[in-house]
């Protein structure tokens, strides 16, 4: 696959297919994932695979009470001034996302893999997230969908961690929890802010120079 075309559709993909992902293609996304930098190429991290349906139930109402807490706590007021206004683009948008995010909390066990990373020393994520967009980069080549999460860590780490066996006192944390499923829906470039809304050049506020009115790549 054209590295673009990877770059510009690997999307949010919560609905997926409990189909398994092979071991070898599980191998291919692991290798690629740790060929990614991190600061010193200390490689301080860890990653775990869980398949196994027995921890996956463990995890599932950690996981489903932490998406409950997201939406009451850091979402709750966006949410209800979407609701208030459901058919305002920016509210319908922020109410997709949160109908594919609980979709992903309740459909949890019949996800057929999902990789959890560990990161130490690194308070940042700076160099633990480029190892974890490369494994979902390198599962969108495979045509396997994924969905970075960071709730579970953040709601329910310590106990999701005891679950998983994670060696408690080592300076260990859950950098994220990664769905991957082969997708139930289609792929499609992402929806962002264009560049020039975002980027300046030399100075603080100064126009980037060009304005990109639709993606630069497109599907051929
Ligand atoms: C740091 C980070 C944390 C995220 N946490 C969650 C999460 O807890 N649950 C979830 O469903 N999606 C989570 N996401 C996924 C984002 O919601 C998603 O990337 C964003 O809505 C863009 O989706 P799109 O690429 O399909 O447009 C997270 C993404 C990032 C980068």
């Amino acid at each position: 696959m054209d590295v673009r075309e990877a770059l510009y559709t690997t999307r949010a993909m919560r609905r997926v297919k409990p189909d398994p992902i092979p071991a070898d293609v599980q191998a291919r996304i692991l290798d690629a994932a740790i060929r990614a930098p991190s600061g010193g190429n200390a490689q301080s991290w860890r990653f775990l695979l869980v398949d196994d349906p027995d921890v996956k139930a463990r995890l599932a109402p950690l996981y489903q009470d932490a998406i409950a807490k997201l939406w009451q706590t850091a979402y709750r007021e966006r949410l209800e001034l979407a609701a208030a206004r459901p058919d305002d683009p920016e509210s319908a948008s922020l109410l997709r996302v949160q109908a594919s995010a609980q979709h992903l909390a309740d459909h949890f066990e019949s996800v057929p893999l999902f990789l959890l990373a560990f990161a130490r020393g690194d308070p940042s994520g700076g160099s633990i997230f480029p190892a974890v967009w490369s494994a979902q980069l390198a599962a969108r080549a495979e045509g396997v969908g994924s969905a970075l999460t960071s709730v579970l860590g953040i709601f329910h780490g310590e106990e999701a961690m005891e679950i998983l066996g994670v060696p408690p006192g080592k300076g260990w944390t859950m950098a994220c929890c990664v769905s991957f499923g082969y997708p139930s829906g289609r792929w499609g470039v992402a929806v962002r802010r264009p560049v020039q809304e975002v980027a300046f050049r030399n100075t603080w506020g100064t126009p980037v120079g060009f304005e990109i009115t639709e993606p630069l790549w497109q599907a051929p």
